[in-house]
């Protein structure tokens, strides 16, 4: 188990003015900001990003999605961050997603589903890395 979580504010979660909202819910949860940055992927960056997904008939429409806005990228840190930190977004599907959960209050569809959790501590590693040098987190 480890500490450390990656997340994104999504376009359609900016785009709608909740990034202070959102963070605001994180902290409340107890996650420490680690690295935090406001950028944007161009659709081949979104591509690498989200490299394990390549083959899924959504790919296409998720890598466009990810790059059409700006997003806030963020290291997060807590006991059991992985873990933690999904149930505090909710499910994919915001239409399953528990009441209190993120997506339940900001998602609007499974593809404009607010926020981004790593989904293990290896992927997390892996997604922080591809955002933030170590000059970056605190
Ligand atoms: P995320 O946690 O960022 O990881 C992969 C993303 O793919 C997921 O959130 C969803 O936003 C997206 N996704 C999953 N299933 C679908 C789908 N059926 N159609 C569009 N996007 C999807």
């Amino acid at each position: 188990m480890s500490n450390r979580t990656f997340t994104m504010i999504k376009p359609d979660a900016v785009k709608a003015g909740n990034i202070g909202n959102i963070l605001q819910m994180i902290n409340e949860a107890g996650f420490r900001i680690v690295a935090m940055k406001y950028t944007r992927m161009n659709q081949d960056q979104a591509g690498m990003f989200y490299e394990v997904h390549k083959e899924r008939p959504f790919y296409g429409e998720l890598t466009e999605f990810m790059s059409s806005g700006p997003i806030v990228a963020a290291i997060l840190e807590k006991d059991n961050a992985v873990a933690d930190f999904r149930k505090l977004i909710g499910a994919t599907n915001p239409a399953e997603a528990e009441e209190g959960t993120i997506r339940k209050q900001y998602a609007t569809s499974v593809g404009e589903n607010a926020v981004h959790g790593s989904d293990s501590d290896e992927n997390a590693t892996i997604e922080g890395d591809f955002f933030f040098s170590k000059l970056e987190r605190f």
